[in-house]
């Protein structure tokens, strides 16, 4: 069966609470849950991790040479600063697709810049919870099921 990393960045546990105006009602749960329904139609597996710390998201990319056959992650405000999270993205072997619920492209210019993207097989920004979902497809596709 095929392995995808879900890796969700920081503040993305607050999600429902958190500037509901730009990111909806949704919860972290709920896109979890449904990520797990459509892994299932699809038969594949998940592992999903949520982490506050950089180091955290590095480390969990690293690890996943020849574990997970792709990742999709929301680097959420690591987006726009983290180097270490895209030379992570570029050192592993594993095609990853970079997500994100609002358009980062329609709000702040400093959100206009993702470090990540270069690295990325593809993006999928604006959608909200869709964006998951339609990310999680082409990281299927990806892993070449
Ligand atoms: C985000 C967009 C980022 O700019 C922001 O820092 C986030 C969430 C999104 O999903 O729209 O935390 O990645």
């Amino acid at each position: 069966m095929k392995k995808i990393l879900v890796i969700h960045g920081p503040n993305l546990n607050l999600l429902g609470k958190r500037e509901v105006n730009v990111y909806g009602e949704v919860t972290i749960g709920e896109i979890n849950e449904d990520l797990k329904k459509l892994a299932k139609v699809k038969n594949v597996s998940l592992e999903i991790v949520q982490s506050d710390h950089e180091g955290v998201i590095v480390e969990a990319i690293g690890k996943s040479s020849g574990k997970f056959d792709a990742i999709l992650i929301n680097p959420a405000a690591y987006t726009h600063t983290s180097v270490a999270i895209r030379d992570a993205i570029a050192a592993v072997n594993v095609p990853t697709v970079e997500v994100h619920l609002s358009n980062i492209y329609s709000r702040e210019e400093f959100r206009h810049t993702s470090l990540i993207a270069p690295v990325a097989k593809g993006q999928v920004s604006g959608f909200g919870k869709m964006s998951y979902i339609l990310g999680l497809e082409a990281a299927i596709e990806l892993t070449g099921k």
